[in-house]
């Protein structure tokens, strides 16, 4: 069993820890012993989401200085950009990331991901996929045959990822977006919800809509 501690107590986190305990069931033994979260300013109202989940908050992120080096983090933190921030801040602690992935999410063959991962319930990476580091599949999201992910893409729930695409760092893909194939997104952009990408997107930019511009 290895402990787990989760960066962020809001949302995202705490479906992050519905993954992990189905996960736990999933197991033959119990695989992660979650510690609890950890969180600069959580508010009042997330503190007694935790409390109802039965989990404990552990107070801020530097908490974790003095963690044995085998306990695991998972930043659960939707957002690519903070969730890289957290990431760098967190690097000189020497925490090992957790991959997290539900029992009911399918990962194909040759399919290559870095530490980190987050994927949730549902989720389908066919085959021959690269995903970088703190990659977050949100629920029921598609990713198609040789696409290749960068270092902290967020992809909301029901979006579907075409296959040859790339989504390069930091990129946000909204709930139920799709991608046509062979796109790709540029560093730091943001594709919103339910926007269809039919061509290439450059980097830092926001787009929307039906053709996504
Ligand atoms: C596209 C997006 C990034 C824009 O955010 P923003 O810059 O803060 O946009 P605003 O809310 O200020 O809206 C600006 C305009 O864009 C429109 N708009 C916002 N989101 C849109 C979307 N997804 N598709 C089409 N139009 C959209 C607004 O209606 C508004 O139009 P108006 O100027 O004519 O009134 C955001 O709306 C989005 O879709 N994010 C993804 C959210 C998501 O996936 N959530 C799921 C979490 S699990």
């Amino acid at each position: 069993m290895l402990d787990l501690v989760i960066i962020g107590a809001g949302g995202f986190g705490r479906e992050v820890l519905g993954i992990v305990r189905a996960i736990n069931e999933a197991s033959r033994d119990v695989r992660w012993r979650v510690l609890g979260f950890v969180d600069d300013s959580p508010g009042e109202a997330d503190l007694k989401r935790i409390q109802r989940l039965d989990a404990a908050y552990l107070g801020p992120i530097d908490s974790l200085v003095g963690q044995p080096a085998t306990t695991h983090v998972t930043i659960g933190v939707g957002e690519p950009a903070v969730r890289q921030k957290i990431d760098d801040r967190i690097r000189g602690y020497g925490l090992p990331a957790a991959t997290i992935v539900h029992p009911a999410a399918e990962i194909g063959a040759d399919c290559v991901y870095q530490e980190g991962l987050v994927a949730a319930g549902g989720v389908r990476v066919t085959t021959n996929v690269e995903l970088g580091r703190h990659v977050h599949l949100n629920l029921n999201v598609t990713v198609g045959h040789d696409c290749t992910l960068g270092d902290f893409v967020s992809v909301n729930p029901l979006a579907a990822i075409s296959g040859n695409c790339r989504l390069e760092s930091v990129v946000l893909i909204g709930t139920t977006a799709a991608l046509l194939e062979w796109v790709t997104v540029g560093r730091g952009s943001t594709v919103g919800a339910g926007a269809c990408v039919v061509r290439d997107v450059p980097t830092g930019v926001v787009v929307k809509g039906v053709p996504a511009r």
